[in-house]
């Protein structure tokens, strides 16, 4: 099956030769062509070009995208997909005064969510999941990663992590599982985190491996969950069973939670709405990918996280969703990067950089997705009729998107 897709207006994110990540001042570069045509085949981006160059030929098919963009599909690599029900309400107690903490601590937050999640059947969560997944693949997202953390028992985290496995048989779009066991301390294990800790040692972790059910483990490492000597137990845990850490860190308070990341290898640290200098310095030290996750610092009306400092520094960036129900209701990769670039300064280039290439790195799919690139998964949007690329951060909450493909396949309309 080949397909051939003409008058491209322009094409998004070209990369002839495999690019891992892009850093400091390459992420203002944003390698476009301008009167572009596609070529895909089997499923994988076959061969592209300007439309001057395009050789007569027979197509199965050809798509005319006069007006039109390109670009590949947007990379979450920070999600909570999976999961029961909502938090509404602890939405409205915010509104009338009561902060995210407060609410955690009284019994709402996560533990709210993994109550609702115990009690719901494997079946009824992946109807759930599924449906949302379904709608963030029509806004544009072609690969994602779907941690665990809302189950918070044996059983209950074995739900997730199946769910997970079976969406990643349902969809083409590439999915990425976490276990993230260690995401708060549950209320039976109130006066004895360590108990928890080991039943996530001890019993979590080798059924996840024997049903291989993990590519990678994060660690919820902040002030009143899991402190940087736990998170240092935990990721070793992990690594015995290869499991690739990806961190929680620095949410609310800078606690040496990247120091420890970084010795582990973490593949990448999430969150950094709290970054100290010297937290900058060992970032610099290190391959590990710095996350941020601008909807969330929306919607807790939190700080941003410094993308200027941490890009200025030479430093790679990605931008994810972190989609959960308690402190980011969405998964729009659109209105991330038009936050990104509204609240955090990033530039249209920069902010499309990060949440395409890099956010490819960030969940090891840079060889399969991410950019334009011969060999590819042909995984990309076509947009609709807009004057530049910069039209989708500045139209910001407007959906631009017209068209998803995955695989080579059309995946909404
Ligand atoms: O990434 N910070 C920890 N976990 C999630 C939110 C958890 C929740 O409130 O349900 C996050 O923001
Ligand atoms: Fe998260």
């Amino acid at each position: 099956m080949t397909q051939l897709f003409i008058n491209i207006k322009e094409l998004i994110q070209v990369r002839d030769k495999f690019v891992k990540k892009v850093s400091g001042k390459e992420m203002k570069i944003l390698p476009t062509i301008k009167g572009a045509f596609l070529i895909i085949k089997d499923g994988l981006i076959f061969d592209y070009g300007k439309m001057s160059d395009l050789l007569e030929s027979t197509f199965d098919d050809k798509i005319d995208c006069t007006g039109k963009m390109i670009l590949p599909t947007w990379c979450d690599s920070h999600t909570h997909i999976v999961f029961a029900g909502n938090r509404e309400q602890e939405f409205v107690d915010r509104i009338n005064g009561l902060s995210y903490e407060e609410i955690a601590n009284n019994g709402g937050g996560i533990l709210n969510s993994a109550k609702k999640l115990q009690e719901t059947s494997e079946e009824d969560l992946y109807i759930q999941s599924a449906k949302r997944l379904e709608e963030v693949i029509i806004l544009g997202t072609g690969a994602i990663e779907i941690k665990s953390g809302y189950g918070l028992t044996v059983e209950a985290e074995l739900k997730m992590l199946r769910v997970i496995k079976k969406l990643k048989e349902n969809y083409d779009i590439p999915i990425k599982a976490t276990f993230l066991g260690a995401h708060a301390i549950p209320n039976k294990f109130k006066n004895n985190k360590e108990g928890y800790i080991n039943l996530i040692i001890n019993e979590m972790l080798p059924k996840i491996a024997a049903e291989d059910l993990a590519d990678f483990i994060d660690v919820f490492c902040e002030v009143g969950y899991f402190s940087v000597d736990e998170t240092d137990k935990i990721l070793s845990a992990g690594k015995k069973y290869g499991l690739i850490p990806k961190v929680h860190v620095n949410q609310f308070n800078s606690i040496d939670g990247i120091e420890i990341s970084i010795k582990h290898k973490a593949l990448s640290v999430d969150h950094l709405e709290v970054l100290s200098d010297t937290d900058l310095k060992v970032l610099i030290s290190a391959e590990t990918m710095p996350v941020a996750l601008p909807s969330c610092s929306y919607f807790l009306s939190i700080p941003y996280t410094p993308a200027r400092k941490i890009i200025d520094a030479g430093l790679p960036l990605t931008l994810a969703t972190d989609y959960n129900p308690g402190s980011t209701p969405s998964g729009n990769m659109n209105f991330v990067v038009a936050t990104a670039c509204i609240k955090m300064k990033m530039t249209p280039e920069e902010a499309i950089n990060a949440a395409t290439i890099n956010g490819a790195f960030a969940m090891n799919l840079e060889n399969k997705v991410g950019s334009i690139t011969k060999g590819k998964f042909a995984n990309f949007m076509i947009t609709k009729e807009i004057p530049s690329f910069g039209f989708i951060p500045y139209s910001f909450g407007n959906n631009l998107i017209e068209t998803v493909y995955l695989k080579g396949k059309k995946a909404s309309n």
